[in-house]
């Protein structure tokens, strides 16, 4: 595949823990020319100083409804074919008024919709708005930030039913994506990726149980996620794998 044009990254919903880490460690890799943000919130001042002085940064500041994510795309029609990295990182699992079901009793509608949306939803819309804007013949690899417990063999704990439930239905909306992409993208690879525990504002008030040694820092897990993105095989295939790189049942 062409090598010759920049490298360019994309980081979806880039203002989270994760998504900042991931944004500094691009940062770190000059061999990409040019890293674009998409965040709800303005650019963050923060990691080492290279958020401030890059000039290879550029924030973008958007909400998520579909008109508002067809302009970002349309913002970027002059990075086309160029983007060798797409990390989609939204995520909710508890704000202020929703918090993770216990119990059968604690199912919500409301909540149920609001879960979904941001993690189901929003990552399938930018993989529909952003198909044009990827192919090329650039080697591109997209990762969709999900998480273990999204694996219906591997749920043995019950609870967290939206969080868990969106998750799974991510992974079926990547699966079923992939299947498309192999025949109309074919230079791009989609991961679904399982961070670990990190040290985020989304884990925070569930650290307590985590041994410490299971506790990942957002770098740590930024630099794992690097590691996979380097390796994967454009192979027109879905892959469902942990930090570590390790494949997670579906
Ligand atoms: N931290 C963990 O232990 C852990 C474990 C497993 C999986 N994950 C997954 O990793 C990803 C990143 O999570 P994080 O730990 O970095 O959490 P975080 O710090 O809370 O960041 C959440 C991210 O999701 C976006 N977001 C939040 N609410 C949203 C909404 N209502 N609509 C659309 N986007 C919304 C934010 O985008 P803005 O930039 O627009 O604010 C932000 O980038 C998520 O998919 C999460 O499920 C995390």
């Amino acid at each position: 595949m062409s090598q010759d044009q920049p490298r360019n990254a994309l980081v979806l919903g880039a203002g989270g823990g994760l998504g900042q880490a991931i944004v500094a460690r691009l940062l770190t890799d000059t061999s990409i020319d040019r890293i674009i943000a998409v965040s709800r919130n303005g650019r963050t001042e923060d990691l080492s100083g290279h958020w401030i002085s890059s000039d290879r940064l550029v924030w973008i500041e958007s909400e998520y409804d579909e008109p508002a994510m067809a302009e970002v795309v349309e913002q970027l029609a002059s990075y086309k074919g160029t983007f060798s990295r797409v990390c989609i990182c939204h995520g909710l699992l508890h704000n202020d008024t929703i918090w993770p079901e216990k119990r059968l009793e604690d199912i919500n509608a409301d909540a149920l919709h609001e879960i979904f949306h941001a993690n189901t939803v929003i990552p399938s819309l930018w993989l529909k708005l952003l198909h044009r804007l990827l192919v090329g013949k650039r080697r591109c690899v997209v990762v969709a930030l999900s998480a273990r417990v999204g694996s219906i063999g591997d749920n043995r704990l019950g609870g967290w039913y939206a969080y868990r439930a969106s998750k799974s239905a991510l992974n079926m909306m990547l699966k079923t994506l992939s299947v498309e992409y192999a025949r109309r993208v074919k230079n791009v690879k989609l991961i679904s990726f399982h961070p670990g525990t990190t040290d985020t504002a989304l884990s925070k008030p569930f650290q307590a149980s985590v041994p410490k040694q299971n506790l990942f820092s957002t770098a740590f897990v930024a630099d794992c996620l690097m590691g996979i993105m380097d390796e994967a095989e454009v192979d027109g295939q879905l892959s469902y794998v942990d930090w570590d790189g390790k494949t997670i049942a579906w």
